[in-house]
């Protein structure tokens, strides 16, 4: 009995703060309850026709009710390569690439990758709910290196030196990131590539946010600035917010052949190859152009700046309230 019923090792893992508020924004919603959800990262627009389409005939062709490769269907992994071609100059190979169960499962297996117990991996702050769970399943340590709102929440090298110890072995860096939607300037990333080259530190890059970019903004891929990185960096993408793709999990990691091919062989006792259906749509969304992403990409940035506005105005409003109460001494 003094057995825990539950393992230390999963008990110890919060639930994720995104999806729980999430299902209760969507709980609300299905009450009637006029609420607009901003947990989780998760375009409100239909996935586009063509790539529906493409799953819906996919449904009929009975090789894609079977299993398949693991590390992804060789067309996906193809579109993969060409789609990073096109999107970040970056020039790869098919067995780079492993198709994982959204990009969330690449971020676990990512770090079950490369982190070994009592490692350390700096965590750029405010991060994405799910980082530092995954660190901790791994068996790291994950070490938040905060950045406010007076250096736009990017964390600078002089941070990073000052947090790096002898057990630093990575640095995970997200650009565009969430939750802040920073982006990180070519000059910036580069120096942060160069840091982490100098010292054999790690970057696992989370780019799933890569195209959702606003005001003339880029957000080049770290290793193509630094290209001295590539045998020691993980690349984290996927569909769910370019394309409006939540519900379909397909993600990727690219990174060395030799990191690519352990992972593929824990993903092969975890959780095999992702659906076939799923990855057929992936395909025609990655092969087809970026229109419907920048449709999608005008209306976003039009709410973004209503929502600013509207922000700006209340606190406005609010500071003059403070005045007036300070003038007559209202408490
Ligand atoms: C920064 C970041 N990376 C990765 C993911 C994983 O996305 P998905 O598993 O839906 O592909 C998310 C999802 O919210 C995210 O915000």
């Amino acid at each position: 009995m003094s057995k825990p019923r539950v393992s230390r090792r999963i008990a110890s893992i919060a639930e994720s703060a995104t999806l729980a508020v999430d299902a209760k924004a969507k709980a609300l919603k299905a009450a009637g309850r006029p609420v607009i959800g901003f947990g989780a990262g998760e375009p409100d627009f239909p996935t586009p026709d063509y790539i529906v389409k493409a799953a819906a005939d996919a449904t009929s062709v009975v090789a894609n009710h079977r299993y398949t490769p693991t590390p992804g269907l060789p067309e996906m992994r193809e579109a993969i390569v060409k789609k990073t071609l096109r999107d970040s100059h970056y020039a790869i190979t098919a067995d780079q690439v492993l198709v994982t169960n959204g990009g969330k499962q690449s971020v676990y297996q990512s770090f079950a990758a490369i982190v070994d117990p009592g490692d350390e991996v700096l965590l750029p702050a405010p991060y994405w709910t799910s980082y530092p769970e995954c660190i901790k399943l791994a068996g790291g340590v994950p070490v938040e290196v905060f950045a406010d709102e007076t250096q736009n929440y990017l964390v600078t090298v002089d941070q990073l030196e000052k947090a790096r110890t002898e057990k630093t072995k990575v640095l995970l860096f997200c650009s565009p990131s969430n939750p802040t939607g920073s982006v990180y300037s070519p000059e910036q990333v580069k120096a942060i590539g160069e840091w982490a080259v100098k010292h054999g530190i790690w970057v696992i890059t989370d780019e799933i946010y890569e195209h959702l970019l606003y005001d003339g903004a880029t957000a080049p891929s770290l290793p193509v600035l630094v290209p001295a990185i590539a045998d020691h960096c993980i690349i984290l993408n996927g569909v769910a917010k370019t394309y409006a793709m939540t519900g379909w999990r397909v993600g990727w990691m690219i990174g060395p052949k030799d990191v690519i091919k352990a992972s593929t062989n824990h993903q092969s006792h975890l959780s095999s190859n992702v659906s076939n259906v799923s990855q057929r749509a992936a395909i025609a969304a990655l092969n087809g152009d970026l229109s419907a992403v920048h449709k999608m990409g005008e209306a976003f940035d039009r709410r973004r700046k209503l929502i600013v506005k509207l922000l700006n105005e209340f606190l406005a409003f609010n500071a003059q309230l403070q005045l007036v109460r300070s003038t007559l001494s209202i408490r």
